[in-house]
């Protein structure tokens, strides 16, 4: 069905065209002075030019055509020309209602879905999972429900960091502790063993060690960069071991991003690039895209418009080995030979930008995806310590993900035995379930580009602009509902009535913006918008649960149309909690 604003901009425009001026000024939007009105139309100040005529008296007229209308109780003309406008709130009911009557609660979807691949998450294998990694698995995880809402064709795709150094580095170190491993000698034509000769457990502690090793020992540094040289070169007995680390750590990964609510359609990683690397090369080369410069063979993707230098794109180093560059446009090749998407968003740090930057324009410009494929980078801030540096613990190391999650979930158990309403099991539960919606929304409340300080007190207060508040608020409506059922109350039938207080208007009013902001959340790509619209939803009802007696109000039909308005409000809740990827749990 079409959103508040398009229908009343619908009217506004026949109005305008009526009253004799161009339909195109009659843009209605939502007032900046809620004092004064709900929504506003300022087109009379625009087309005052235009007919040389003042501003007022263009409103005027068209507030004249506006008179019979049933969708606003007020059409005020202010000086110098604005139109102020206030619902009917016969008319916001009927709009609830049909909301209500609606499975996705109005919304409409794509016409024509687009298919739309994202790549998140972007964990490197066999390196344990660090805060930095959250963001782009939470924001990502929010952009893909988002997209998918929509009625696009939505793939998740994890990109694993899966073909580096670091493998270099854990294959000498096993050969190291385990050289006597058949993967090690050379000559060993049989079958290597099912099993990996490590736990998730040591794969956690090889690489730090052998990381921190190769930092003072450059010998060791070569052996392991020969190690990666063998690995992507097809080394038997390299390629085995690769195997049981992806094997392990993709398990583990696995589990922690369940613990995420995050899921993955597809677990690709830069490995899986690697065999369309050499056509592509070739291709570039062929075009005359690709040139030598001292030994590398790279592709110039400045543009006369820059205003900054952007660097050629490498292809392949002196040696000849392929790099960061490299993978990224042979996932692109392969991304369009699998998915032919329409759209390819990246949820990555800000600090890479330059880096895609580069890519994208090589991929439009080799053609490696076609002209109208839409090439996104989601750019995130990061994620700061209460003293403004990146976040650590408070050993100053990088904290794991894992810890960080623990460190929440601890306070939240604490503050829901404080509230005495559960049993420990239950508050365990609970405390998993709120913990999680305090780190999401904690995050996604901000604007992705921007930095952000993850405060574990503020994120965890039932009170403020907090996911946990946004729970509450959820259970208080259902323990609600869930009285005046068991009262012998009936969900089924019930209907949303006109007003009977400014309150009761209020939450109409936020409750019917549901679509309008779900627009405007998926045009821009902006999950702080279903943030900052669920923390005013959440607060209209409060505020008109503080005011209104609602399951002992006497007059029936009223009753069941607050219970009504209040199930509407829950759905509303709950299907913007599910797109920013948590939820509520049945009490707290
Ligand atoms: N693994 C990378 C990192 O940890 C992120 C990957 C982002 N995605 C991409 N297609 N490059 O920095």
């Amino acid at each position: 069905m079409k959103t508040l604003l398009e229908m009343i901009t619908s009217e506004m425009r026949e109005a305008f065209q009526k009253a004799g001026y161009d339909e195109e000024l009659a843009k209605v939007t939502l007032s900046n002075r809620p004092d004064l009105c709900e929504y506003q139309c300022n087109g009379a100040m625009a087309g005052a030019k235009k007919y040389k005529k003042a501003p007022f008296m263009i409103a005027e007229d068209v507030a004249a055509q506006l008179k019979e209308s049933s969708s606003f109780e007020a059409v005020d003309v202010v000086k110098p020309g604005f139109i102020n406008l206030k619902l009917d709130t016969a008319f916001a009911a009927d709009y609830l209602n049909r909301m209500a009557a609606s499975e996705k609660l109005g919304a409409e979807e794509e016409k024509e879905p687009k298919t739309i691949l994202i790549d998140y998450g972007g964990p490197n294998v066999a390196k344990p999972l660090h805060v930095g990694h959250l963001r782009s698995a939470i924001i990502g995880e929010s952009v893909k429900r988002i997209m998918r809402f929509k009625g696009n064709n939505v793939i998740g795709d994890i990109h694993l960091g899966d073909w580096g150094y670091q493998m270099g580095l854990i294959i000498t170190e096993l050969k190291k502790r385990k050289p006597e491993l058949p993967y090690f000698d050379e000559n060993f034509e049989g079958e290597y063993p099912e099993e990996a000769p490590f736990t998730i457990g040591e794969l956690e502690e090889i690489y730090p060690a052998a990381s921190a090793y190769a930092k003072e020992h450059e010998e060791y540094r070569e052996e392991a960069l020969h190690a990666t040289y063998l690995l992507q070169n097809g080394h038997r007995g390299c390629r085995a071991i690769w195997n049981h680390i992806m094997n392990v750590s993709v398990t583990d990964l696995k589990k922690n991003y369940e613990r995420l609510n995050v899921e993955f359609d597809l677990w690709k990683g830069e490995a899986d690039a690697q065999k369309y690397i050499p056509d592509m090369v070739q291709m570039l080369k062929d075009k005359g895209y690709a040139r030598y410069d001292e030994g590398a063979l790279v592709v110039d993707v400045q543009e006369e418009s820059d205003n900054k230098e952007v660097p050629p794109c490498m292809i392949l180093k002196s040696d000849g080995a392929a790099l960061y560059d490299t993978t990224d446009l042979a996932t692109l090749v392969q991304r369009e030979e699998d998915y032919h998407p329409d759209e390819v968003i990246y949820v990555v740090d800000k600090r890479q930008e330059l880096h895609f930057v580069q890519v994208f324009r090589c991929a439009k410009k080799t053609g490696i995806v076609p002209e109208d494929t839409k090439l996104e980078f989601l750019g995130f801030g990061t994620m700061n310590g209460k003293d403004g540096k990146p976040f650590k613990t408070r050993e100053g190391g990088v904290m794991r993900l894992e810890n960080l999650i623990r460190e929440i979930n601890e306070e939240m158990y604490k503050k829901i035995m404080d509230n005495r309403t559960v049993e420990e099991e239950e508050a365990k539960r609970t405390a998993q379930i709120v913990g999680l919606a305090a780190i999401k929304y904690g995050d996604l409340s901000n604007q992705a580009s921007k930095d952000y300080i993850f405060d574990v007190d503020r994120f965890t207060s039932f009170e403020g602009n907090t996911g946990p508040y946004i729970l509450y608020t959820i259970v208080r409506i259902k323990s609600i509902l869930n009285k005046y059922q068991e009262n012998g109350g009936s969900l089924e039938g019930i209907r949303v009535l006109p007003a009977k207080d400014e309150y009761e208007k209020a939450l109409m009013l936020q409750t019917l913006r549901f679509n309008d902001v779900m627009d405007t959340v998926y045009e821009e790509i902006a999950p702080h918008k279903i943030c900052a619209y669920i923390y005013e939803l959440a607060n209209e009802f409060n505020k008109f649960y503080h005011e209104t007696k609602i399951l002992s109000e006497e007059d029936e039909e009223r009753k069941a149309g607050y219970i009504a308005l209040l199930s509407l409000t829950k759905r509303v809740l709950e299907a913007c909690i599910g797109l920013l990827g948590f939820e509520a749990p049945e009490r707290m």
